[in-house]
């Protein structure tokens, strides 16, 4: 059956549904080898063997909402707040300009509120004067209203990252609680897709009660929202959470789920070719190299963490996130060399738009 699959890749025929459920679950290590070089052939076909980087900056750990997965919910108690100061965001973001990174996200916990709104105006337009627009920049501050969405654009934002989690609504709702909602999540997706962002969404994978047809669907989801920018990690369960409370993965566990987490993204690749796909930290979170992995497996673009060690520890959405000392200052050469020796070109000075981008808004 699998080889079918490879036949019609090999072929260039479209691929159904099936296929994909076929190959999220291509698990014995020869199987699995295969969609990864698939995965790798069609980046090089569709992009090249280049990434694009984003730096980093995690602004805030406060959030108002409680996903049970993750380790910065309201409810942990566990965890020091912090909100950087505009001066400490934008000299990030000049650092970032220094070491020719292209481009930026800044990411933070959700909140709604006129103050926040304001916030992050003012720290775009403080980068706008200081960069004098080369900076590519992302948002990823969750679930806003369509007024403070166009605030953020026109002030200098024009992408934004809001993942979906599971395209599969009832899945959603039990790894959230009754007041956050799958619906207003999609409407969010469409706000931001109106207001003129380059929309990126994604997924965790290997979440309890996820099946590989929820996977499937996932990837049909991006594919009918048209997105441009994929971010799909594995779920790492976090110990300060309802749903990780307790929970151990064996070593077993965790090479399982970050080969998951990698077919996801080769197939991702295979299924749509010209997207910006993410090789996720969390990837990392399971294996050293598992941000290299990500790129082997079809990613294009890598997250560089510029957030400053004395708030790294304050940011952890999952157990054992890597980072905490790593990927800013000197460690970035190392970084840089990694990715050359695993044969990626580095796409310097670039906002790094993906193709799937400039191919839509031509037809538009
Ligand atoms: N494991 C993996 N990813 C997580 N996220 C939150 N908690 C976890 C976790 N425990 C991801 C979510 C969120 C993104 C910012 O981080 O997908 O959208
Ligand atoms: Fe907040 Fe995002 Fe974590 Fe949910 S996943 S608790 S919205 S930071």
């Amino acid at each position: 059956m699998l080889t079918k699959v490879f036949d019609k890749i090999e072929n260039k025929s479209e691929l159904q549904p099936e296929d994909l459920r076929l190959l999220l679950e291509a698990a014995n290590p020869r199987e699995h080898e295969i969609v990864m070089r698939y995965g790798l052939q069609t980046k090089e076909e569709f992009i090249g063997r280049k990434v694009s980087l984003r730096g980093l900056i995690e602004l805030s750990n406060i959030c108002s909402k409680n996903c049970y997965y993750c380790g910065i919910r309201k409810d942990n108690r566990h965890v020091g707040r912090y909100r950087l100061t505009a001066d400490e965001v934008v000299a990030s973001a000049q650092w970032a300009l220094e070491q020719r990174f292209g481009s930026i996200v800044l990411q933070g916990g959700e909140i709604e509120s006129p103050g926040f709104t304001d916030f992050i105006e003012d720290i775009l337009h403080r980068i706008r004067e200081m960069d004098g627009g080369r900076l590519g920049i992302t948002l990823s501050l969750g679930e806003q209203s369509p007024e403070t969405y166009a605030r953020w654009f026109k002030a200098g934002a024009h992408r934004y990252l809001l993942r979906i989690e599971s395209s599969n609504p009832k899945l959603y709702a039990q790894l959230h609680p009754a007041n956050h909602s799958w619906e207003h999540r999609v409407d969010c997706l469409r706000a931001l897709r109106n207001c003129g962002y380059q929309v990126g969404t994604g997924v965790m994978c290997g979440l309890p009660g996820q099946t590989t047809e929820d996977l499937v669907r996932d990837i049909l989801f991006f594919r009918d929202f048209d997105v441009d920018m994929i971010g799909m990690g594995p779920y790492v369960p976090h110990g300060d959470t309802p749903l990780g409370k307790g929970i151990v993965m064996s070593s077993e566990e965790k090479y399982e789920r970050l080969a998951l987490g990698l077919r996801m993204i080769a197939v991702t690749r295979i299924f749509l070719q010209d997207v910006n796909i993410a090789s996720a930290t969390a990837l990392q979170a399971l294996r050293d190299d598992g941000r290299e992995l990500g790129l082997l497996a079809g990613a294009n673009v890598i997250m560089p963490n510029m957030t400053s060690a004395a708030y790294r520890e304050s940011y952890k959405l999952y157990d054992n996130k890597p980072g905490i000392y790593s990927d800013c200052g000197e460690t970035w050469s190392q970084i840089e060399q990694r990715l050359q020796e695993i044969g990626e070109t580095i796409l310097y000075d670039e906002w790094g738009d993906s193709r799937h981008f400039y191919a839509r808004t031509a037809h538009d």
